[in-house]
């Protein structure tokens, strides 16, 4: 049989007869409200992908015994999108994001895509929901693309029904307070990921059995778990987001260190960007930026120290994260903050650095006009 590529020419759009009324950016509370249409593309064994549609966003209907339901089929992305100065809608780096989302597809026997036509059938969603992508610096439009299996019935196999879909959220700021320094709980009773695991795919199924120990954590006063691997207690990723470190030594060197890609860790796309903007921009004579396995007892021991200088989570919802305390068994790891500010100088600069291309005030390939 012949089976159709995803075709963004093939596009039909229907669009809402009741728009809806647009939050403030204040009331904005991430993932919570959504724009007036979402993006779907149903793909089927036999066929291939189907016409690609947007349409007003809107319930599903499913079959009870679809395998989404049972067997965890989903895998999903995030990336957002951006409003410039000039009232042009820019994407960061959605390449990226095709490119993991197939992998994940590819994983988890989910069909495949041209990413190149996904990229483009984004665009034109934007481009319908223009009026909701925030244009002040801060705010952005969150966009989820997500891919289920569809198949009826509840043989374990492999699915021959899909439903790629995109939805599309407002959002500020991650956290409800804002770009401030959180509190982890080193955790070690529970594994996130594990070698020839699927860690480094963005599975559904990687994140429900995190909650639990999230909540543990917060029982005890902590907003994030930082999730340890292995008898050597690596530290691999914190909450949702990759986890960074600045180590500074006696002689004034300085490291920025990060988790390895192993298979254990999410290749993020944030995580990327920052590792190539500090190789490019910070001074090589001053610098060594490495990814490396990094165990909590150097944490620890470089935090009593003083080496331990910063420490910040990155991730594409809250872009970067500060960090000013670790948790681990009985004792407090501190991480040192600006006086009065709720950062240190390196977690704040690639934050600027980011934001900067994201919202095109600094021209980068990075950021594509749509
Ligand atoms: C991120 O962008 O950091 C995430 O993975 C968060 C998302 C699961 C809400």
């Amino acid at each position: 049989s012949m089976s159709t590529a995803l075709d963004s020419s093939k596009l039909k759009i229907t669009k809402t007869t009741s728009p809806k009324a647009k939050l403030p950016n204040e009331q904005l509370v991430f993932g919570k409200s959504f724009t007036d249409h979402m993006l779907t593309i149903e793909w089927t064994a036999e066929s291939g992908w189907g016409t690609p549609e947007i349409k007003p966003y809107g319930n599903f209907s499913l079959d009870p015994s679809s395998c989404v339901f049972h067997y965890a089929f989903e895998l999903f992305e995030g990336l957002k999108a951006y409003k410039d100065k000039k009232g042009e809608i820019r994407m960061f780096r959605p390449d990226k994001n095709m490119e993991r989302m197939n992998k994940s597809a590819a994983r988890i026997c989910l069909p495949t895509f041209e990413s190149e036509e996904l990229i483009k059938l984004i665009g034109e969603l934007l481009k319908v929901d223009q009026g909701f992508i925030p244009d002040t610096r801060g705010y952005s439009l969150y966009l989820r693309p997500t891919l289920i299996g569809t198949t009826a019935g509840l043989g374990v196999s492999s699915p021959d029904r899909a439903l790629l879909f995109v939805i599309a959220s407002p959002v500020g700021p991650y956290y409800k307070t804002g770009f401030k320094a959180v509190k982890l709980e080193a955790t070690d009773y529970a594994t996130r990921a594990w070698p020839g695991g699927v860690g480094d795919n963005k599975l559904g199924a990687n994140y429900a059995p995190c909650i639990k120990p999230q909540l543990e954590a917060a029982s005890r006063g902590y907003q994030q778990n930082l999730w340890l691997f292995g008898p050597e207690k690596n530290v691999t990723e914190v909450g949702t987001m990759n986890f960074f470190a600045v180590f500074k030594d006696a002689s004034g060197k300085k490291e920025l260190v990060t988790a390895p890609l192993d298979g254990t860790i999410l290749e993020g796309v944030t995580r990327d960007s920052i590792l190539q903007l500090a190789r490019e921009r910070l001074d090589p004579a001053e610098w060594t930026i490495s990814e490396r396995y990094c165990t909590i007892n150097e944490i620890s021991s470089k935090s009593k120290s003083g080496e331990l200088v910063e420490a910040f989570g990155a991730g594409t919802a809250a872009v970067v994260s500060p960090i000013k305390e670790i948790g681990y068994r009985d004792s407090t790891i501190d991480v040192p903050l600006l006086p009065g500010e709720q950062f240190g100088p390196l977690t704040k600069q690639v934050a600027d650095w980011i934001a900067e291309i994201q919202y095109g005030v600094v021209e980068s390939e990075w950021s594509r006009v749509v």
